[in-house]
């Protein structure tokens, strides 16, 4: 009987990676089928690519090898489509021993006490390590604080594989080295005026082979890559991006506070500085920070800062006053019900919008699981509607526990509030039918009604 003989495993020079690359004959392992690491796996494969897709939770690879998918604007045919030309999922890390370049996308949160939980990234580099072999380029894509790729990433991998390989570093000697870069994702979820190739890719080496190999792999991809000296500028990098966001919507939340006790309408404002064609630069209030990075993101670099006996304060401030921004959406509740005679308690209220921001399936962090818990404990009767979440269970923060509301006989509830503006809501219709809305978007603007109260 004829034994099937093993793939069989070289090692590779960087020359040879960089022919593959050129040939999309380099095999991918891209580690993390979630909201970054499934569309980059779909990208890579529209070029061409042989590419697996690793995750640790099964029903996700199950769901990605029967053709489905669990990410609404990934479709099944997209799916179908990538499998077809050669895409496969994954829970055996053995299968990174035939990958030519490994991309990690796992998730990175805050710990109990908003202090990074590293501990995805660090159960990855222990799985990838002993699959590790010569020429393997590795490429860290989780938002993370400057220092995590040399300081926790490749002391991993460099320890816990067998074969005594190390990650090349400027003047290192090139014998029995893989190579290892930080690159952030910069995707922006549910903006579809940007197209992900459009979004140029920033690339740090931990040496320069390692920044041309990585830039060579993605700008097959990505129209512009953007190389930095450093896996830790390109870790930066990121933060200073999220930051920048999470500052100005802070600003302007703070701002939009002040204009509610002034009379003063801040979408009006805003709308009238966005006319000036340089130096400013547009930012919204809402119920508050969601997602998995702007929330997120700034303390990892708070908490990196102590070490260098530094307060952040700007970082701090910001995450003030927008986590206050929920507490502010259910006292406006309250005060609204007031001036209609009614307590906050026993009050029946219908929260539209369960997404962190609109048109998007992600309540990762979102205000509105906030709002939700405080209504509740204030005595409320809470019910919710969003297309995207039939259902909400327990969460990281909440166990809700609750079915979606249909979206009728919106005149039951004391009070529908505002808190994701999906753009498939009919806010003239819901304004006619509901006895009194809390808008927290501004979605119902150009409405001219009594019912509505901007918060
Ligand atoms: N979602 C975004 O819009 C976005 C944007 C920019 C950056 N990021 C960053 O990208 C990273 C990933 O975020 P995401 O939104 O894709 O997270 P996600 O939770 O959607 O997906 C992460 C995936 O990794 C898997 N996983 C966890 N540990 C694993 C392991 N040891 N091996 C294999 N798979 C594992 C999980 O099962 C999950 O499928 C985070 O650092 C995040 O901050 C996210």
């Amino acid at each position: 009987m004829a034994i099937a003989s093993p793939i069989a495993v070289l090692p590779v020079a960087p020359q040879e990676l960089e022919r593959k690359i050129q040939l999309r004959q380099a095999r991918i392992g891209i580690i993390g089928m979630g909201y970054v690491g499934l569309p980059l796996a779909l990208l890579f494969g529209d070029e061409g690519y042989e590419v697996t897709g690793f995750d640790i939770d099964p029903n996700k690879v199950e769901k990605l090898s029967s053709g489905g998918s669990y990410i609404a604007r990934i479709s099944e045919s997209d799916i179908q489509n990538a499998r077809a030309r050669g895409f496969s999922a994954t829970t055996d890390y053995s299968r990174l021993d035939e990958m030519d370049a490994v991309i990690i996308c796992v998730p990175t949160p805050l710990g109990e006490f908003h202090e990074p939980d590293l501990r995805y990234i660090t159960s990855t580099a222990e799985s990838i390590a002993p699959h590790l072999r010569a020429g393997q380029l590795i490429v860290l894509e989780s938002t993370t604080y400057p220092g995590t790729t040399e300081e926790v990433l490749v002391p991993i991998l460099e320890k816990k594989n067998s074969a005594g390989l190390r990650a090349e570093r400027p003047g290192s000697d090139s014998n029995g080295v893989f190579h290892v870069a930080f690159s952030p994702e910069r995707e922006d979820p549910g903006n579809t005026t940007v197209a992900r190739r459009d979004i140029p890719k920033v690339v740090g080496g931990l040496d320069d082979r390692a920044g041309e190999l990585a830039s060579a792999l993605y700008s097959t991809i990505f129209h512009r890559t953007v190389r930095v000296s450093s896996p830790a500028v390109a870790e930066m990098t990121k933060l200073l991006e999220n930051i920048y966001r999470c500052v100005n919507i802070a600003l302007v939340n703070e701002l939009k506070l002040l204009c509610l006790r002034m009379g003063i309408d801040i979408w009006e404002v805003i709308e009238a500085a966005k006319t000036k064609p340089f130096g400013f630069q547009a930012f919204y209030p809402g119920p508050g920070l969601g997602g998995h990075c702007i929330p997120v993101d700034p303390f990892y670099l708070s908490w990196k800062a102590r070490e260098f006996d530094f307060q952040t304060r700007f970082i701090e401030l910001a995450g003030e006053i927008n986590t206050a921004m929920p507490y502010h959406m259910v006292s406006a509740v309250s005060s609204a019900l007031n001036d209609r005679k009614k307590a906050l308690q026993g009050a029946r209220v219908l929260v539209l919008g369960l997404a962190y921001k609109k048109d998007i399936d992600d309540l990762r962090e979102s205000p509105s699981l906030t709002i939700i818990e405080l209504l509740r404990k204030a005595g409320a009767d809470v019910s919710y509607h969003d297309p995207y979440f039939p259902f909400v269970g327990r969460g990281r923060k909440y166990d809700l526990h609750m079915k979606c509301a249909p979206l009728q006989n919106l005149n039951q509830y004391d009070c529908v509030l505002i808190a994701t503006d999906h753009s498939d809501y009919d806010y003239q219709s819901i304004v006619e039918e509901s006895q009194l809305v809390v808008d927290t978007r501004n979605a119902t603007r150009g409405l001219d009604s009594n019912k509505v109260v901007y918060c």
